[in-house]
C-alpha cells in the first residue's frame, strides 16, 4: 500500500520547495508534483521535513542508585509525539563489565521501541578486554564511543584511559564523544559546598561552574588531536566550552558541539526557585547557565560553530529527585525533553528569526545523521531514504504540560511554555505514528540502525604519527666544556 503526502512544502537542510512525497515499504519512492497513492496525508499549510533525530538519550539507564524513568517504549512514544523519529541511546557498561555484555543488555531493553534507534557505547573503564571488544562493537554497527570526564568514582575515566580509548577509536574509524566536565574539581567543590552547609539544588550549579566544562573541553580536544580522532562534545552548555570548540574548528579540527534544548531555553534562575522540587527537577549536568552563555549557544547554532541540538533525555520522577533532599550530590542528574525539543526549538529558534527553517532541519536531523554516519538513510527527504518524516504545522500551538505529555514522569521542565509549531503527522518508516495530535504509535515497530565506521579524519592535522614513530636524532657528540 502506498502513502502520499500531498500539498506540502518540503524543507531540507538546504532546499525549500513544493512537492508531494510517495512512500512504499517504509521508504520514499518518489518526490514530485501530482503524485497519487492509496492513503493520502494532506500537508496543506505544512512543511514536510526529515523527522528529528535525537543523538543523546538515556532510556531506562541505571544511574545514581536508580533507573531513568522513561524506557524505550515511553521514550520513543514521546519522541514521535514531538516529531522525532530516531533516538541514539548510550549503552553503559558498569565499570569492569564487558562492552558486549552491556550491549546485549541495551538491545534487550528495546523490544517495545516505537521508532528506530541506534546506540553509542560508553567507555567507563580501560583494559585489554575493552580494547578488544571495541572492534566487535564497531563491527556490530556502533561506531561512536562516549567518555565521561565527570562522575568521579563512578563513570569517569582519567586522561591515560582517555588517550588509550581515543587512539583505539582512531584506529577503528570510530567517533570519540566526551562529557566534558572536570570530575576532580567538581568532586572537590561539592565536598567544600556540603561542608559549608550548602545542601540544596542550587549548590549543584555552584559545584559545576563553566570553567570545569571549559577546561575539560579544551583537554579533550587536545587529547583527541594527539590521538588523531574526530571528537563530538555532548551537552555543550557554555561559552567556555563553545569557545574551545569554535577555536578547534577554525584550526581545521573535526570537532562538533551539541547544545541541548534545555540549555538554550532555561537558565540558572531555575535553581533559585524557593520550591525545592522545582529546583531539583532541573538538576542536570552541566547545569543551566546564565543568559550570556545561552546567547553564546544560539550564536554557535547561527554561525555553524555548534552543529546539533539534542535533549540528553534522562527523566527522573519527583520521588527519585527527592533521594537528594539534604545532599544535592544525591539528586539524580538529568532532565527530560524528547517530546519538546522540536517544538521548543522551532518556537524559540525559527519563529524568533534566530534560525532559518533549513538550519532547523540541519541541527535537529541532517547534521546528526551525517556526523553519526547514517545519512541519507536517516535525516533526508530523498528517494531511497527511510520515510521518517514530520509534517510540520507552523500554525498549531499548545501549552506544554506534564498532564498531557507522553513521558512517564510527573512534571515537565518546560511546564506552561507555549509552543507554536507542532507535528500534524509524524511518520516512522512510513507508518503514521502521530495524526493531528493523536498518538498512534506501534510498540515494537522500532528497529536498530547500525552505522558504518569510516577512516579517522582528524589525522591530517594530528601529530599522532610523528609522535609515535621513532625519530633518531644525529648529534655531534658531547660539546667541549668551557665554551
Ligand atoms: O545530568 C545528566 N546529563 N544526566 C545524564 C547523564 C549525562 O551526564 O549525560
Ligand atoms: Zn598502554
Ligand atoms: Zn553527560
Ligand atoms: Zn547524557
Amino acid at each position: 500500500m502506498t502513502t502520499v503526502i500531498k500539498n506540502g512544502t518540503i524543507v531540507t537542510a538546504d532546499l525549500t520547495y513544493k512537492a508531494d512525497v510517495l512512500i512504499l515499504g517504509g521508504v520514499i519512492t518518489a518526490i514530485g508534483a501530482g503524485l497519487s497513492g492509496d492513503k493520502v496525508l494532506d500537508a496543506s499549510g505544512c512543511y514536510v521535513m526529515p523527522g528529528g533525530i535525537d543523538p543523546h538519550t538515556h532510556l531506562e539507564m541505571p544511574f545514581m542508585g536508580t533507573y531513568s524513568s522513561d524506557d524505550f517504549e515511553s521514550g520513543t512514544r514521546a519522541a514521535l509525539a514531538g516529531g522525532t523519529t530516531m533516538v541514539v541511546d548510550f549503552a553503559l557498561p558498569a565499570p569492569g563489565q564487558g562492552l558486549l555484555d552491556a550491549l546485549q543488555m541495551w538491545h534487550n531493553k528495546t523490544g517495545r521501541a516505537n521508532c528506530d534507534f541506534s546506540f553509542h557505547m560508553a567507555i567507563t573503564w580501560w583494559g585489554e578486554q575493552v580494547f578488544n571488544e571495541m572492534k566487535t562493537v564497531v563491527d556490530q554497527g556502533i561506531t561512536s564511543f562516549k567518555h565521561f570526564l565527570a562522575y568521579k568514582g563512578a563513570l569517569m575515566v582519567n586522561d591515560d584511559e582517555l588517550f588509550h580509548s581515543f587512539s583505539r577509536c582512531a584506529d577503528l574509524g570510530a567517533l570519540a564523544m566526551v562529557h566534558a566536565e572536570n570530575g576532580d574539581v567538581v568532586a572537590e567543590l561539592s565536598a567544600r559546598l556540603l561542608a559549608a552547609g550548602n545542601t540544596g539544588p542550587e549548590a549543584h550549579a555552584y559545584s559545576r561552574p563553566p570553567q570545569v566544562e571549559g577546561e575539560a573541553t579544551n583537554r579533550a580536544i587536545m587529547i583527541a588531536d594527539m590521538a588523531g580522532v574526530p571528537l563530538y562534545v555532548v551537552h555543550t552548555s557554555c561559552e567556555d566550552s563553545h569557545e574551545a570548540i569554535r577555536r578547534a574548528r577554525m584550526q581545521g579540527k573535526r570537532v562538533w558541539g551539541e547544545p541541548l534544548i534545555q540549555h538554550l531555553t532555561l537558565d540558572e534562575s531555575e535553581y533559585f526557585n524557593p520550591d525545592w522540587d522545582h529546583a531539583a527537577r532541573r538538576v542536570m549536568s552541566p547545569p543551566f547557565r546564565s543568559k550570556q552563555h545561552q546567547d553564546s549557544l544560539w550564536a554557535g547554532l547561527q554561525s555553524g560553530s555548534l552543529s546539533v541540538v539534542a535533549t540528553d533525555h534522562c527523566a527522573f520522577t519527583t520521588a527519585q529527585k527527592r533521594f537528594g533532599m539534604g545532599d544535592f550530590t544525591k539528586i539524580p542528574n538529568g532532565t527530560g525533553g524528547l517530546e519538546d525539543r522540536m517544538p521548543m526549538l522551532w518556537t524559540h529558534g525559527v519563529a524568533t528569526g534566530r534560525l532559518t527553517m533549513n538550519e532547523f532541519v540541519a541541527v535537529t536531523s541532517t547534521n546528526i545523521a551525517k556526523i553519526l554516519n547514517c545519512y541519507p538513510k536517516k535525516g533526508a527527504v530523498l528517494v531511497g531514504a527511510d520515510a521518517d518524516l514530520v509534517v510540520w504545522d507552523p500554525a498549531k500551538s499548545k501549552v506544554i504540560s506534564a498532564g498531557s505529555q507522553q513521558s512517564s514522569i510527573d512534571y515537565n521542565v518546560f511546564e506552561g511554555k507555549v509552543v507554536k509549531g507542532l507535528p500534524r503527522y509524524t511518520l516512522s518508516r512510513g507508518q503514521v505514528a502521530v495524526e493531528d495530535g493523536e498518538v498512534k504509535t506501534r510498540e515494537g515497530h522500532g528497529h536498530f540502525v547500525g552505522r558504518e565506521a569510516r577512516p579517522a579524519v582528524n589525522r591530517a592535522l594530528s601529530a599522532w604519527k610523528e609522535l609515535t614513530a621513532p625519530r633518531p636524532v644525529q648529534r655531534g657528540g658531547i660539546p667541549a666544556s668551557g665554551v
